[in-house]
This record gives C-alpha cells, sequence and structure tokens, in this order.
C-alpha cells in the first residue's frame, strides 16, 4: 500500500517543455496521481520549460554543460542536484545530453525517457524525417527505461499514429507530439506505480 505517498520525481529538460507539461497537467488533474515533480533542471539556460515549472511552483535548477570539463563531471552535477532534492524517479523530457553509463547505472530502473519513434526503430535524431523516407505508414512514440545504450531499453508504453499523404516531417512531428502528450503521463504514472508496490 502506497498510503498516498508520492514518487518524487525530477525532470530532465533541454528546451520547450511541452512534455514537462503533460506530466504537470497530469499530476494537477489527479488528486491520486503516485507522483509528483520535486525538480526540474535544465542544462540550457533559458529554456521554454524553466518557466512551465515556475508557473506550476516547482523548484528549477539551470546545470549548464558548457560549465562543466566532460561529461563525468556534468553527470556528477546532476546526481547530486537529484539526491539532494530527494529524488527517486527520473523523467527525461526533452533533454538532449548522452548521459554517461555511471550516471544511466546509478538511475537503473528509476530513469524514463520519452523517444519520437516506435522504438527499436528510429534510434537517435531526425526521427520523422526517417518514416517518411521508409515509407511508414504507421509511426509513433515510446517511453522506456533508460540504459547504457542510446534509446534502448525496456519500453514502458507506445503510442501509434498514421503517417498520412503529404506529411511533411513537421506535420508528422506535431501529430507525434500529441500522441507524446497523453503517453508520457500514463508511462510516469505506471512506472510509479512499480516503485511504490
Ligand atoms: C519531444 O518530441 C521528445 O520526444 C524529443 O524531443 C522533443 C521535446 O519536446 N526527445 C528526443 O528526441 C530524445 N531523443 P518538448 O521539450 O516540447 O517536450
Amino acid at each position: 500500500m502506497s498510503g498516498g505517498r508520492k514518487v518524487r520525481t525530477g525532470v530532465l529538460i533541454s528546451g520547450r517543455g511541452s512534455n514537462l507539461q503533460a506530466l504537470i497537467d497530469a499530476a494537477a488533474a489527479d488528486p491520486a496521481f503516485p507522483a509528483e515533480i520535486a525538480l526540474v533542471i535544465s542544462n540550457r539556460p533559458g529554456a521554454g520549460g524553466l518557466e512551465r515549472a515556475a508557473k506550476a511552483g516547482i523548484a528549477t535548477a539551470t546545470i549548464d554543460h558548457k560549465d562543466y570539463e566532460g561529461r563525468e563531471v556534468f553527470d556528477a552535477a546532476l546526481h547530486d542536484a537529484l539526491t539532494e532534492a530527494g529524488i527517486e524517479l527520473v523523467c527525461l523530457a526533452g533533454f538532449m545530453r548522452i548521459l554517461t553509463p555511471g550516471f544511466v547505472a546509478r538511475w537503473e530502473g528509476r530513469m524514463l525517457n520519452i523517444h519520437p519513434s516506435l522504438l527499436p526503430k528510429y534510434k537517435g535524431v531526425d526521427t520523422h524525417a526517417r518514416a517518411l523516407a521508409a515509407g511508414d505508414t504507421v509511426h509513433g512514440c515510446s517511453v522506456h527505461y533508460v540504459t547504457a545504450e542510446l534509446d534502448d531499453g525496456p519500453v514502458i508504453a507506445q503510442a501509434e499514429v498514421p503517417v498520412l499523404k503529404g506529411d511533411t516531417p513537421e506535420t508528422l512531428a506535431d501529430r507525434v507530439l500529441e500522441a507524446e502528450h497523453r503517453l508520457y503521463p500514463q508511462a510516469w504514472r505506471t512506472a510509479a506505480a512499480r516503485l511504490l508496490d
């Protein structure tokens, strides 16, 4: 029994934070949601998502990778900020830095990522253009546990969207993004509930 306890979640972002917003809205909409966002960290100063977090009364931090000599030191700073805030679960939401195997190992089973493709298809970047170039008729997004391999790791949930005639990478990205906003809160709920079990 969780007794109403909420899993303290840290969200890592690099940009506009529309997925972060979907997580904020989902937690706000359900008093029984099994998780709460306790900290939002951006590696880019001025990322739009920081504003969204502040508006929702959530603590924010900027840890600019450019201030650190290499990935190990940057990841150590991230880890310290997360542990100091008592974070138990990490959601990567448009966080565009590759994390070191050491950092990933420390958060094994407790770090999620959303990726704009139906994994294992199209790991990495330019997923929408690649789906179009391949002539796919179905595309989508995935939320998975993060492992040392990029965009790999056990999938928690996926959502499909149709590829329509005349789609460009931009129109397809918009359709996938809407699906992301529905999918990520569901997957966050699932992963948090597993930790409370
Ligand atoms: C989202 O489409 C997310 O799936 C993607 O970046 C976008 C962030 O948008 N993530 C990746 O490509 C990670 N490899 P947002 O800042 O509005 O949430």
